[in-house]
């Protein structure tokens, strides 16, 4: 049937006007000809769940299939799954949920931002992980959503370092069994050491304006130091990597991959992300003051 309605998904988050993830899954929709309808879910902070529900269920425009979860309710969509993927167990988070139906096990929860962020270190900014030494910033939601799949990319060594010493410990402690031959250590930045090949900022440094969280000893020469955060609020960590000697990378590829991952869950079609990467730089960069 050709006048047949688009499948229906959206971003639920609090606040999600900001989002970018309407325009990368329309650009995936167009590239791969999915018939799909990708809009914005504004929860409030009290109600994700029955918003999340009511969303599921109206099938006044097409069946809705499916969200992406941003913040702060990434926990929550982790908690209202039937089921979960491994990775999303590890994360005990989520940012994406599929809405399966009951008979084929209820709603499916994953979290698709660790593998992203590999896939933009790997092959957007071509650096290989296996055998490196990388420094996590940061225990939080972002940091837990990325350990896994790090750790799955077999670094040299993995050191999470974080203002709130215990939380880095209990991260690491629920990584253990995947850490295999990976050295895998929890610290404060103060005691993170020197020379890593890749910094990863997961803390809220960059959102807050705050001060960069870590002593510049950190960078090796030519390191990779990328910041989840992208546009203005990225501006200082990239600033200060490139001031010592390191090549900066902002959260963009990261957040079209994960969005490319999210899109495979759904639709079971991979879109090339490069071109997207290319067309969201230029539209934030058109849009900028
Ligand atoms: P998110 O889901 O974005 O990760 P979160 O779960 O609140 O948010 O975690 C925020 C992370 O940023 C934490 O690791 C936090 O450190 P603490 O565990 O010590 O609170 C870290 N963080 C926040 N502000 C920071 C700052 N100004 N400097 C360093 N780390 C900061």
């Amino acid at each position: 049937m050709t006048d047949a309605l688009p499948d229906r998904y959206a971003v639920a988050g609090h606040p999600v006007e900001h989002s970018q993830s309407p325009f990368i899954h329309a650009e995936f929709a167009r590239q791969t000809g999915q018939s799909i309808a990708y809009g914005r879910l504004l929860c409030p902070l009290d109600g994700f769940a029955a918003t999340v529900r009511a969303f599921a269920a109206d099938r006044s425009a097409g069946t809705v299939r499916g969200c992406n979860v941003t913040v702060p309710f990434k926990f929550e969509a982790f908690e209202l799954a039937a089921r979960r993927t491994p990775r999303a167990e590890l994360a005990q988070a989520a940012n994406t949920l599929r809405f399966d139906a009951d008979e084929a096990g209820g709603w499916l929860a994953d979290n698709t931002d660790g593998i992203g962020l590999v896939r933009d270190i790997e092959r957007n900014a071509g650096l290989s992980l296996a055998g490196r030494r990388v420094l996590l910033l940061g225990a939080g939601g972002a940091a837990a959503g990325t350990l896994g799949p790090l750790l799955q990319a077999r670094p040299a060594a993995l050191v999470v370092a974080n203002r709130t010493r215990a939380k880095a410990e209990s991260l690491v402690a629920r990584h253990l069994a995947l850490a295999c031959d990976v050295a895998l250590s929890a610290c404060t930045p103060a005691e993170a050491g020197a020379g890593f090949d890749v910094v990863i900022n997961a803390t809220a440094s960059s959102l807050q304006g705050a001060e960069i969280p870590v002593d510049a000893r950190v960078l090796a020469p030519g390191a990779l130091a990328l910041d989840m955060m992208y546009g203005p609020a990225a501006q200082g960590f990239l600033a200060w990597a490139e001031a010592h000697g390191a090549l900066g990378r902002d959260g963009l590829g990261m957040l079209v991959e994960q969005a490319a991952e999210a899109f495979f869950l759904w639709r079971g079609v991979r879109p090339a992300t490069a071109p997207v990467l290319a067309a969201l730089r230029a539209r934030l960069a058109a849009k900028a003051p």
